[in-house]
């Protein structure tokens, strides 16, 4: 059989169909949030260790209601943001009207440098939206101390990096909101799905209101539906819309399959932890980076960074890839430097290229491949050796 390797292998198992099946067949066929959504919430907050999580129908849907609840709390300003990451951390900031501010990268780490957070905060500073990127941890105790000292909000953006953890402690339970996503090709999937996480009680009533048109009614508390009632005497109080929101919700058939999937996260994750150290250590340290700061990290993609900047060596490297069916994406999170999108072209005026030197270099010649549960150590060798093969130029 031909050698291939995908992005992700079948994320979805028996169990989730069986269990999919089993809600479809119920006698009481209610598909849209309910029950199961609401039970799939209480799992995952146990699990990440949180108090509240809200289910909703991406990662960029769950990023887009946490920077409307920060310009709620915080007002307008700026929000310093990673310049690698996905598109929709820094679309969910200009879709309020906010500032973003870029930071380049730790190579290290992949996520933004604590460095220039520090440097580029300002009196206008509201938020630090941090991207745990690909697995890695993008948190110190010395920038969570000075956030907070500051009182300046972290949200972190976890939907890379479910069960990575800092200090023992899931990424995710630091800021005063996290982000998941439930995409096809993330550690777990309930299709296409995402999840707001907080230990804030408004910050949780909020993010209820805005994942469905902003309706009073959708707050989990009584008391609160029966406040606003009252201080709305003429509307229905099954019609309250308090803020101009959105229908980001999810179903019952996600919530079920994430229940499901949820079930073997933890043993999933250590496999896949397994496998970045089986992939970094076989990997030759003189064509790619291997020096990451794994500790902590659990990652579902394998970084393929090439150490020398130098264009025919990436045009080598992507023409092994694609000889061995090796699927793989150049730029690793989000496509490489979003400074570089042509939705960003005002902020390219104000920002010099020249201070993004290690985004610039995972723009060109940084890449990502599968890792996922199901790949054995043979394959990762295999891999491997095709990678090491690769004659380059020094
Ligand atoms: C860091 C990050 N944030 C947000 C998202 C958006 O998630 P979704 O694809 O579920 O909208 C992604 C998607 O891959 C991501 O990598």
């Amino acid at each position: 059989m031909k050698f291939s390797h995908k992005l992700m292998d079948n994320n979805f198992t028996n169990q989730d169909i069986s269990a999919v099946i089993k809600l479809l067949k119920k006698k009481d066929r209610i598909f849209t949030q309910s029950k199961n959504v609401a039970k799939f919430e209480k799992s995952w907050s146990k699990w990440l260790g949180v108090k509240y999580s809200v289910f909703v129908n991406s990662g960029s849907s769950a990023n887009l209601i946490s920077i409307t609840i920060l310009k709620i709390l915080r007002g307008k300003g700026e929000i310093i943001v990673p310049s690698l990451t996905w598109v929709s951390d820094i679309s969910s900031v200009l879709q309020n009207n906010l500032s973003p501010i870029f930071v380049d990268i730790n190579p290290k780490n992949l996520c933004m440098s604590e460095e220039q957070i520090k440097r580029k905060i300002t009196k206008k500073t509201k938020a630090v939206f941090l991207s745990h990127i690909q697995g890695f941890k993008g948190l110190s105790r010395n920038l969570i101390t000075f956030l907070k000292k500051r009182k300046i909000m972290l949200i972190e953006d976890v939907c890379e990096s479910h069960g990575a953890t800092f200090n023992n402690k899931k990424l995710g339970t630091f800021g005063e909101m996290s982000n998941f996503s439930f995409y096809y090709a993330h550690h777990m999937s309930t299709i296409e799905g995402g999840m707001i996480c907080t230990n804030n009680k408004k910050i949780y009533h909020l993010a209820q209101m805005l994942r469905s048109h902003g309706m009073t009614r959708e707050i989990s508390d009584k008391k609160i539906q029966n406040l606003t009632a009252k201080k709305y005497p003429k509307l229905s109080p099954k019609f309250i819309f308090l803020h101009p929101a959105y229908n980001f919700r999810n179903n019952e058939i996600g919530a079920v399959i994430g229940l499901s999937q949820l079930k073997k996260l933890n043993s999933n994750n250590q496999i896949r932890k397994k496998n970045l150290i089986t992939f970094l250590s076989n990997l030759d340290d003189n064509s790619y980076r291997t020096d990451f700061n794994v500790k902590g990290s659990c990652n579902y993609a394998f970084p393929l960074i090439l150490k020398k900047a130098n264009l025919k060596n990436r045009n080598k490297l992507e023409f092994i890839l694609k000889l061995n069916n090796i699927e793989f994406r150049r730029g690793n999170a989000g496509g490489g430097n979003q400074l570089r999108q042509p939705y960003l072209k005002e902020y390219l005026k104000k920002n010099n290229l020249k201070n993004f030197k290690e985004v610039e270099h995972i723009h060109f010649y940084g890449y990502y491949i599968g890792n996922y549960p199901s790949l054995n150590s043979k394959k990762i060798l295999k891999i491997c050796s095709i990678l090491n093969s690769i004659k380059y130029v020094f």
